[in-house]
């Protein structure tokens, strides 16, 4: 049984406390290790997900691949988040893995991918809909696209009854628009499938919800490691109050209202070529 060789368009690839390129949103130099594990644990989600639905198994590679075992071929812009990918995959003992440091907008692959798998780099790109055209290319005929990508009005939705809580998530949220991100990506993804001619793409939303103190700090955290980018493009935090205190007044307020906390929703697209 011949085994896909699987691009990912992106991969997790580390730690938001580390420095980011400058086309990402998140400030250089923040810790925020809950925020950071949260987006690994969906991350595997996904990828388990994604393998589950197409029933992708190991065995040997049909393309130019050296191994007797899948291939992830995971592509970033940035050196340190390749680096920190490298660091994961050695840890996880995954050995067929080759790392190139490449632009998503400009990435051309030796051979046709069985699967491409990418999240949350679209929403940093300014054409996303040409990208997934691009990344279409790129698979093999009955290849596998799987994208996934940031919705944030369902979280406001789910946050409106929170006031400080709906705060903070809109400073968040300004904070990476400011930054040149998108935050609204479903009709991006949608549209970037049916350009490419899948169409019939599978959609699916996901908006965690919880009430543990880590998912609690996700957005006190997210806050933290936004906010080198939120004093250089001069956001107004003021009516948040003193930050030193915020993360115990969103506690304060869960609790006064009996209510659990949401986080960001990712909304998947998945097709085949
Ligand atoms: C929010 S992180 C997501 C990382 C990872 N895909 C995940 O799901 O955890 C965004 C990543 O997109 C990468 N990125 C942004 N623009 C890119 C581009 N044009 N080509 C390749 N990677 C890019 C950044 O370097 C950063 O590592």
């Amino acid at each position: 049984m011949e085994a896909p060789c699987y691009g990912i368009a992106a991969s997790r690839l580390r730690s938001w406390t580390h420095e980011r390129g400058a086309t990402t949103a998140y400030p250089p130099g923040s810790r925020v290790g809950s925020t950071d594990r949260a987006l690994l644990a969906r991350g595997g989600h996904f990828f388990r997900n994604v393998r589950t639905r197409y029933r992708l198994r190991h065995g040997r590679c049909h393309h130019d691949c050296r191994s007797t075992c899948w291939i992830g071929w995971p592509i970033d812009l940035d050196q340190a988040s390749i680096e920190t990918a490298q660091r994961r995959a050695a840890a996880f003992g995954l050995e067929n893995t080759s790392f190139d440091r490449a632009d998503i907008a400009a990435y051309a692959p030796p051979n046709p991918f069985d699967a491409i798998i990418g999240r949350l780099v679209l929403q940093f790109v300014p054409n996303p809909i040409a990208i997934i055209e691009r990344l279409y290319g790129m698979l093999r005929p009955g290849g596998i696209l799987a994208l996934q990508e940031p919705t944030w009005k369902l979280w406001l939705t789910y946050t409106a009854h929170l006031p400080l809580r709906l705060s903070v998530t809109k400073a968040a949220r300004d904070a990476f628009q400011a930054g040149g991100a998108s935050t609204e990506m479903e009709q991006q993804l949608y549209q970037g499938f049916i350009a490419s001619g899948l169409h019939a793409p599978q959609l699916r939303v996901e908006l965690p919800l919880g009430n543990s103190p880590e998912f609690r700090s996700l957005l006190p955290d997210l806050l933290a490691a936004l906010m080198p980018n939120i004093i250089a493009k001069g956001l107004a935090i003021g009516h948040l109050g003193n930050l030193n205190t915020l993360k115990d007044r969103l506690d304060q307020e869960l609790d006064r209202e009996n209510s659990f906390a949401s986080y960001v929703a990712l909304i998947g697209a998945f097709g085949r070529r």
